[in-house]
């Protein structure tokens, strides 16, 4: 099967920024790419993401979890295996680690239902490489502020997002697919680094 990449990252570090250019990239070499962004991608998903992402309203922390796991069990199944068995490289903006970043981390469901839930909904699938951008919380809320409004997870606070990020660094800490990239650089730079990543990863056209 095709490289299945995904970006992560706390709000305004880049993900949907570099996941653009790298798809211009591939593309451009004649690579045949699909790019996805979470919640979404389905019309379960797009249902999902008004809900979760829309209001300003109070979710209980596990039916959160549900719904961006039912939006990603859809992904998956529709978009996702279909693409990769058909030699499409996929490009995810937001997976199975941002449910441990904002769902764990954020909201403190405890990690072992995090992983049992990750093998309910995707079957196992694991991104063969995680672009993790790493941002300091304010400097990610600050970029991400610039365009107004806030949705419901950018306006939790300082203290939940610095649990998201530290998950997602203790993630980078234990994993060999995860590659923290510091996304406080230039775009063009974190833009070659990734490029770095995956052409030293995968044979390409
Ligand atoms: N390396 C960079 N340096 C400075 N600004 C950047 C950089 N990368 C992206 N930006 C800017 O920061 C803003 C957020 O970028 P982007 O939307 O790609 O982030 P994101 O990770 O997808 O955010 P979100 O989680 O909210 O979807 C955009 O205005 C973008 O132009
Ligand atoms: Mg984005």
């Amino acid at each position: 099967m095709s490289p299945l990449i995904a970006f992560e990252g706390p709000e305004g570090a880049g993900k949907t920024t570099q996941l653009a250019r790298l798809d211009r990239r591939l593309s451009a070499m004649g690579q045949r790419v699909l790019s996805l962004a979470e919640p979404g991608g389905t019309e379960l998903g797009e249902a999902v993401r008004s809900l979760l992402l829309g209001g300003g309203g109070q979710t209980s922390p596990v039916a959160e979890l549900l719904l961006f796991g039912a939006s990603r069990a859809e992904l998956v199944a529709q978009r996702i295996l279909p693409a990769l068995a058909a030699g499409e490289l996929v490009l995810l903006d937001r997976f199975t680690l941002s449910s441990r970043a904002y769902q764990g981390g954020g909201r403190g469901i405890p990690q072992i239902w995090l992983e049992q839930l990750e093998f309910w909904v995707a079957g196992g699938l694991r991104p063969d490489l995680t672009l993790l951008l790493d941002l300091p919380p304010e400097q990610g809320l600050a970029r991400a502020a610039r365009r107004q409004p806030l949705d419901r997870m950018e306006g939790q606070g300082l203290q939940f997002h610095a649990r998201v990020a530290r998950v997602y660094r203790e993630a980078a800490a234990g994993d060999a697919s995860v590659v923290l990239l510091d996304a406080a650089q230039p775009q063009e730079v974190v833009a070659e680094r990734i490029w770095e990543q995956v052409t030293s990863r995968f044979q390409l056209p």
